[in-house]
Parts: C-alpha cells; sequence; structure tokens
C-alpha cells in the first residue's frame, strides 16, 4: 500500500514525484507533504511545534514572532567525523575528507532509512539557492521528517511553487534526504525532546559523481538543512570546478567611501571566526557605510566584463549568538528582533533570549540550553550553548544592500582571508599577485572553535580558504582550481587577495585590536589598495601597510602606536616556525599539491631567511 499524500501534488515533474515515491517506500512515513513556502504554513508548522512541546513560543512584546528550540547535547553543531565524500575513490575525496566506498555507504544508510520516518509526517521542500530564475541559482529538493528543517529551510532558502514553476516538467534539480533518525512506534510522541540519533549512527554523507546528499541521525544547522554547507558547499565545490566557477566559505559586503565610490568584497574565514559579523559591520570611521550582500556562502562566475561577479545563495542567516550585542553587531541585534528562531540559547523569567556576551547581565535566573534552571553563579557552565544560533531573515537587516538579490551577482574587488591566530600573522598584508593569494588561502590556520562537535577547541588547525569541512573533492584539485580561475582572468580585473587577521592577543592574552566596527579602518586601507592608492611597503610575507596608513583617528588611545607597530609587523622567527608547519601541511596533498604553490613556498621561505 502506498503513503497517503496529505495535500496535492503539486508538479507534473514525473521524474520527481516517482523519486519522492521511491523515498516513501523505504523511510515508510505517516504521510507525504508537500511544502508551499507561504506564511500560513510556516505559522501553521511553528504553532505544531509549540504545541507539542518542541519549541517555546517567545514573550511577543518583546520577541515577536520568535522561537527557542533546545537540541540534544550530542546535536549542537556540525558532525565532521561523521561526514563523508563518497566519491567513487577515496583518491577523489583527498586526505582531508571523510570517505567509504559510496556503493557500501548507500547499503548502510538505506538500512538506517529503512522505517526511519515511522510515526512522522515526510516533508518535501523544493528550494532554490540563489533568486529564483539566476543564472547562477541552482535548484534542490529535500526530504525531511523535520518541521524544524522546514520552518528553518523557509528562512534560509527560497522555498515553494515558485520554486518548482521554475523547475518545471523536466528541469534539473539536487535531490536531498534527510531523516533525524528517531522513529515513532504507534501511539508513542517526541514529548517534546528533540529527536535524533546517537553519534555513532548521524551520517552527513555526499555523492559527488551523482550530486546526492543523503544525512542521517542530525537536526542541527549545517547537518540537516541541506541546502546550506551540503549542496552549496560541497556538492557545489564539484560542480564549480567542473564548470569553471567558484562555491565559497565566504562572506559578501558592499562598501561605500565618502566620496560615494562603490566595492564589494568577499572573505573566507573559518566557522564561528567573525564573517557575520563582517558582513554587518557598522564602520567607525566617520563617512563610510558597509552593507550586507551574505554573510556565509558566495557563488562566483566571470560576468561579461570578465570580473567575478558573485550571488549570496541564501536567503537568511544561521548565525553564531554568544559574543553578538548591540556593541558588537547591532545589525545581527537588529535582525534578530522578530520572526526569529533561536536554537540553543538561554531563556528569561519573562520569556525572551539572553546568551554570554549579549552585552547586559542575565535579568534574573535563567533557564539554560539543557532547559535546567541557571543562575549568574553558574558561569562556569554557560547558559546558551558555544554554538547556539539564530535563523533570521535577510531582509530583515537594516544594512542589507539593495543589490542582495540581484540574480547577476555582485563584482567582487577584493577576497579576504583570515582566522583566528594569537600570534605570527599581521593585522592586513596583501599578495603581491593572484597565485601568492591562492598561497595565502591555501595556509589559513585558525584555533577551533565550538562550530564543530567533535574538535578540540583552541588548538590551531589548518583550515585553507576556511573550505576544510566544506570542499566535496580533493583539496589539492581546489587549489589548483584557484590557480586556473586566476589564469583565465585578466590580471587587472581579478580581486585583489588580502589576509587579515583580528584575533591577535598581547603576552597576557588580552585582544591587540579590538575588532568589530573598528575592522573597517582595514577596510578602508583595502578599499584604498583596490583603488590604487592605498600606501603600502613590500615585506617578506607581502605588501603591507605603513602604522600611519590605518586610519586610527578617535583610536589612538586605544590602539597606541607601538600596538599598532606590533600588529603591522613581520614576526620573522614567527613566520620561519609557520614555513616548516606549512610544509608538513602541504605534504599531505602529494604530487597534487600545484607546483605553484610549492615554489610560493620555497620564495617565501628565501624572502624571510634574507630580511
Ligand atoms: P559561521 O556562521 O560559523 O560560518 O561563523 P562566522 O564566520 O559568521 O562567525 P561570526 O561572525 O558569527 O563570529 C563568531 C564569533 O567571533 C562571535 O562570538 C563573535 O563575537 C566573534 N568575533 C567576530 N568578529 C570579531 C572581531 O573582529 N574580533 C573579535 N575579537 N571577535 C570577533
Ligand atoms: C559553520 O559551521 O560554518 C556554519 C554553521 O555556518 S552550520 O550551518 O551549522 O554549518
Ligand atoms: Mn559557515
Amino acid at each position: 500500500m502506498g503513503v497517503p499524500q496529505l495535500n496535492a501534488i503539486p508538479t507534473n515533474h514525473q521524474q520527481l514525484i516517482k523519486w519522492i515515491g521511491d523515498w516513501a517506500a523505504l523511510l515508510k512515513p505517516e504521510g507525504i507533504y508537500w511544502c508551499d513556502g507561504s506564511k500560513e504554513e510556516y505559522d501553521r508548522l511553528t504553532r505544531e511545534l509549540i504545541d507539542t512541546g518542541l519549541a517555546t513560543e517567545l514573550n511577543k512584546e518583546k520577541r515577536p514572532d520568535s522561537v527557542l528550540f533546545r537540541s540534544d547535547p550530542s546535536d549542537v553543531a556540525r558532525v565532521e567525523n561523521n561526514t563523508y565524500i563518497a566519491s567513487p575513490t577515496q583518491e577523489q575525496a583527498g586526505p582531508t575528507n571523510n570517505w567509504i566506498d559510496p556503493t557500501e555507504l548507500k547499503q548502510t544508510m538505506r538500512a538506517l532509512y529503512d522505517g526511519a520516518m515511522a510515526g512522522r509526517t515526510m516533508y518535501v521542500i523544493p528550494f532554490s539557492m540563489g533568486p529564483v530564475g539566476s543564472p547562477i541559482a541552482k535548484i534542490g529538493v529535500e526530504i525531511t521528517d523535520s518541521a524544524y528543517v522546514v520552518i528553518n529551510m523557509h528562512i534560509m532558502t527560497r522555498v515553494g511553487t515558485a520554486v518548482l514553476d521554475a523547475l518545471g516538467a523536466n528541469g534539473v534539480y539536487i535531490p536531498t534526504v534527510h531523516s533525524v533518525g528517531s522513529p515513532l512506534a504507534a501511539g508513542q510522541a517526541d514529548n517534546g525532546k528533540w529527536p535524533c540519533a546517537p553519534l555513532d549512527k548521524k551520517y552527513i554523507s555526499h555523492f559527488p559523481e551523482t550530486r546526492e546528499i543523503w544525512s542521517y541521525g542530525s537536526g542541527y544547522g549545517g547537518n540537516a538543512l541541506l541546502g546550506k554547507k551540503c549542496l552549496a558547499l560541497r556538492i557545489a565545490s564539484v560542480l564549480a570546478r567542473d564548470e569553471g566557477w567558484l562555491a565559497e566559505h565566504m562572506l559578501i559586503l558592499k562598501i561605500t567611501s565618502p566620496e560615494g565610490q562603490v566595492r564589494y568584497i568577499a572573505g573566507a574565514f573559518p566557522s564561528a571566526c567573525g564573517k557575520t559579523n563582517l558582513a554587518m559591520l557598522i564602520p567607525t570611521v566617520p563617512g563610510w557605510k558597509v552593507e550586507t550582500v551574505g554573510d556565509d556562502i558566495a557563488w562566483m562566475k566571470f560576468g561579461p566584463d570578465g570580473r567575478l561577479y558573485a550571488i549570496n545563495p541564501e536567503a537568511g542567516f544561521f548565525g553564531v549568538a554568544p559574543g553578538t550585542s548591540e556593541a558588537s553587531n547591532p545589525s545581527a541585534m537588529r535582525s534578530v528582533a522578530r520572526d526569529t528562531i533561536f536554537t540553543n540559547v538561554a531563556l528569561t523569567e519573562d520569556g525572551d533570549i539572553w546568551w554570554e556576551g549579549i552585552g547586559y547581565d542575565p535579568p534574573g535566573p535563567l533557564t539554560d540550553w539543557h532547559g535546567s534552571p541557571w543562575t549568574a553563579d553558574n558561569d562556569d557552565k554557560p547558559a546558551a550553548h558555544p554554538n547556539s544560533r539564530f535563523t533570521a531573515r535577510a531582509g530583515n537587516c537594516p544594512v542589507i544592500a539593495d543589490e542582495w538579490e540581484d540574480p547577476e551577482g555582485v563584482p567582487i574587488s577584493a577576497f579576504l582571508f583570515g582566522g583566528r591566530r594569537p600570534s605570527t600573522v599581521p593585522l592586513v598584508h596583501q599578495a603581491f599577485d593572484w597565485n601568492h593569494g591562492v598561497f595565502l588561502g591555501s595556509i589559513v590556520g585558525s584555533e577551533v572553535t565550538a562550530a564543530a562537535l567533535d574538535l578540540k577547541a583552541g588548538t590551531v588547525r589548518r583550515d585553507p580558504f576556511a573550505m576544510l569541512p566544506f570542499c566535496g573533492y580533493h583539496m589539492g584539485d581546489y587549489f589548483k582550481h584557484w590557480v586556473e580561475i586566476g589564469a583565465e582572468g585578466e590580471a587587472d580585473k581579478m580581486p585583489k587577495i588580502f589576509y587579515v587577521n583580528w584575533f591577535r592577543k598581547s603576552a597576557d592574552g588580552e585582544w591587540l585590536w579590538p575588532g568589530y566596527g573598528e575592522n573597517s579602518r582595514v577596510l578602508k586601507w583595502v578599499f584604498e589598495r583596490c583603488e590604487g592608492h592605498g600606501k603600502a611597503e613590500e615585506t617578506a610575507i607581502g605588501y603591507m601597510p605603513p602604522v600611519e596608513a590605518i586610519d586610527r583617528r578617535g583610536i589612538e588611545k586605544s590602539v597606541s602606536e607601538q600596538v599598532m607597530a606590533e600588529l603591522l609587523s613581520v614576526d620573522r622567527d614567527g613566520w620561519l616556525g609557520e614555513v616548516e608547519l606549512i610544509k608538513e601541511h602541504f605534504a599531505k596533498f602529494g604530487d597534487r599539491l600545484p607546483e605553484v604553490l610549492r615554489e610560493q613556498l620555497l620564495a617565501l621561505e628565501k624572502r624571510l631567511k634574507e630580511s
């Protein structure tokens, strides 16, 4: 007997209908529901989630139309050890990805999927990454048994009927399957408990050859909202390689000078290293303006004029909550003022949210992210999980750029790379040329953050291009792709490449640079370099601004000339140590490391030794 349809099938795409039917036969849900992406649907599902105790409705006056979810402690972040790139051979996945033979992995997962949706609804979510109909956009369809996933996808992507219309009867889509892996026996319910499978049963699997995504056992973030990291980065990176474009873990911002000149900058920083904050920054340098195009992912293609144009494939922000405050990111605070899904933050007695670093003390006793009572003397245990997040509509951001949904994208003038480096790496330096810039991207390192569950926070790891957890193929080939994109473009039309570091610390562990809005001072120099008039000195590691080239008006006291000199010096011994670490890092890629990167490393070592 077939699985009942809970509403009318809104498409005549026969292959899609058959695909849904085949999966329903294996997953055995109670019924199939096709999502239309409407507000009515969002409100209805949210109400059901509140009524069944999975979501807490927040105070209507303080936080209108907003809800709080608490997940399971095994399900609070991406799980890199359970994330697979199942290409036909291990060599294709490369040394930085987990690999399982695709036939074997599908067999294992089919057994898990068998009956996995028992007692649940199977939702079908047609979604577009990028404005519907944009030449850069891609369509996906996600099957899921999580209403939490549906409402998050409503915010993070473009969902619904318009997507099916664009798909027509024969259009191409990327098929993605998700189950929380927690079937219900007859009469059983979640009773307000976040459904998921134990850690050893979670699988976040990608089949690059057939462009499929199969996710099982997790309901959280990038593990479950399959348009985001799985499609827009891991699968898209493979498409981009094959089709000659770029799919990157990058923010996109628009910067306007006091003279009204506009430039667009894209930046790759590892997870929880400041993309959202930089994308929404309020400049402290008078007369400058920054607006947001995207905060996490950029897809870029050459335009007819030979420049690289970027779109933000997402429609919302899945942003890190802790540390977000009126002082650090007022635009994010405005974005989450209403209409927001919060996950794993703390709850106040009057039904509002709270997290560490929100900028004020807890207004009283809290309920922590476990659902337990929490008072300020518990502060060895955070009230909000360090990777707690908000899901907010991009359209609610007060500094969203008018052109953020332009289907043609915006032309990029500069790429920034960066990470959390307490020492060695200066505040900013600029690559000599494209290939040197690719080298800088390839050596990005960062202190590990809470954005992945299974890593030890605090240790520095290499995260090339901030893509280590997100590249769907051999990272050596990914470097080669970047070199080739540079060779294809005309040098003067390609973005200039910079390496920034907001995270230098003093000997006693204090931040040397104030960060956040003050990062506009560095953006100003980057802008001036793109215009061709920013002052720079040639050093062993790249072009660097002399101290006076960074506008310090207003912070002369808090960031002294001496601190500035430290932030902008070349730590020769530190970099020589770094060279040895980069050699180890590069060795992993064997003969798939592009020769130009090997040459860049040798040239850096030579310049340092001669300096
Ligand atoms: P993902 O969404 O995980 O990809 O992260 P992201 O790169 O968008 O990181 P986000 O901007 O959310 O920042 C994460 C953390 O870094 C927050 O706790 C911020 O407060 C902190 N942070 C961001 N910018 C700065 C900065 O300039 N200086 C310092 N010291 N901290 C910062
Ligand atoms: C990241 O970890 O880089 C994120 C959050 O942006 S998640 O979508 O969960 O991957
Ligand atoms: Mn991210």
